[in-house]
């Protein structure tokens, strides 16, 4: 193992995990399409900032589900509409 040098200014998390017996997730919440306008508008602001899908994030039935990190926040049922929120939370 080596320390890696690159370097965030922040971490967000998009959860687009799909379950495909059918139980609530993220992936049936638009949480893909959600992630693609999200990393576009967040690299438009401020390309420090790293936005990055991930597994499922324990908020299932109120996907879809957002972490941002180090500030240790998590958003449910978000939605394309909520965007200009989320990058006001970053800045
Ligand atoms: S499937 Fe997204 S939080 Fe569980």
């Amino acid at each position: 193992m080596r320390l890696s040098d690159k370097q965030f200014s922040k971490l967000v998390l998009v959860c687009t995990n799909e379950k495909p017996d059918g139980r609530p997730c993220c992936a049936q919440k638009a949480s893909p399409e959600f992630y693609h306008a999200l990393k576009v508008a967040v690299a438009g602001m401020d390309p420090t900032i790293r936005v990055s899908k991930t597994g499922c994030l324990g908020n299932c039935v109120s996907g879809a589900t957002v972490a941002i990190m180090p500030k240790n926040v998590y958003l449910g049922e978000v939605k394309e509409s909520d965007i200009p929120e989320i990058l006001e939370m970053l800045k």
